[in-house]
């Protein structure tokens, strides 16, 4: 069976073709945690198909997916959001990075049901003309003990991509740094010799966003690690969480936005704008349970 990933380089290549010469837009939502079709909706109460809806409807070049599609790595789950995605966003290409809930909860890294139903881990977008690329990494390490970071592997996939890559480069990956406002959120540790490295590169390369999820919230920090290996915010690499998908909210404070929602980019030849917060509010067209 066609994995959600081919098709959506198919889609994506049949879009690309038809671009114009000023831009384009494109999304960043994550964090939807269904657990269809044993719910009556994929979410409890619809919400993924609302904020899916919406992105589809700002028709943007593709649409990202952060992780955490499902609640476990089931493969029905994973195959129900498959199904799903399809009958919304149908011409529109959603590219996914894998989540901790995208995995069955046992320590060691299971991706074949991942990779069975929605496809490849690691990809990347190229759109040439705007001289634009995506590139998505795995940082879950232990999906069952909730340990995220980099592991060697991954930094050196990591560090080809951005080797060969062009001007204007996001990131995608699923869990965010613990830093700042998402100090207490259960991210990944940024104090490791592995972290270190990772803020090395993406500064080294000027990486334009980092776009993680995770938390069922919205939020961006700019975050610059220095060489004594401190870090300052509010300067340096732009992060955008978006992982209010579907999931429940998480309200505590410091996230306080009480309402789903997605990012939406646009990008030309010299720049990717500041992300446009999109908050997604309605009631879902099925009654669910
Ligand atoms: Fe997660």
């Amino acid at each position: 069976m066609q994995t959600l990933h081919e098709r959506s380089e198919r889609l994506l290549k049949e879009r690309i073709s038809c671009l114009g010469n000023h831009g384009f837009n494109f999304v960043f939502l994550g964090d939807s945690r269904g657990r269809g079709p044993e719910d009556n909706c994929f979410t409890m109460s619809g919400e993924f198909e609302l904020v899916l809806q919406k992105a589809v409807d700002l028709d943007p070049l593709f649409i990202i997916h952060g992780g955490d599609t499902v609640f476990t790595g089931e493969k029905k789950y994973l195959e129900d959001f498959v199904r799903v995605v399809k009958r919304i966003a149908k011409d529109i290409p959603v590219f996914v990075c894998v989540g901790n809930h995208d995995e069955l909860p046992i320590p060691e890294s299971n991706l074949a049901n991942f990779r069975a139903t929605i496809g490849k881990v690691h990809w990347i977008i190229d759109v040439l003309k705007f001289n634009f690329r995506t590139i998505a990494i795995n940082n879950i390490i232990s999906p069952g003990n909730k340990i995220y970071g980099f592991t060697d592997n991954e930094l050196n996939y990591l560090r080809r991509q951005l080797m060969t890559s062009p001007r204007q480069t996001v990131l995608a990956m699923h869990a965010q740094p613990n830093i700042g406002r998402w100090a207490d959120l259960g991210g990944f540790p940024v104090d490791t010799t592995q972290s270190h490295i990772f803020f090395d590169m993406i500064q080294q390369h000027g990486v334009k966003k980092v776009m993680v999820s995770h938390v069922h919230a919205y939020d961006e920090q700019f975050i610059w690690k220095n060489k004594d290996g401190t870090f300052t915010l509010g300067q340096g690499t732009d992060f955008v969480l978006s992982g209010a998908a579907g999931a429940p909210l998480d309200l505590e404070p410091p996230l306080i936005l009480n309402d789903y929602s997605l990012a939406e980019f646009f990008v030309n030849k010299e720049l990717i704008t500041a992300p446009l917060l999109w908050r997604v509010t309605g009631t879902p067209r099925r009654a669910c349970i």
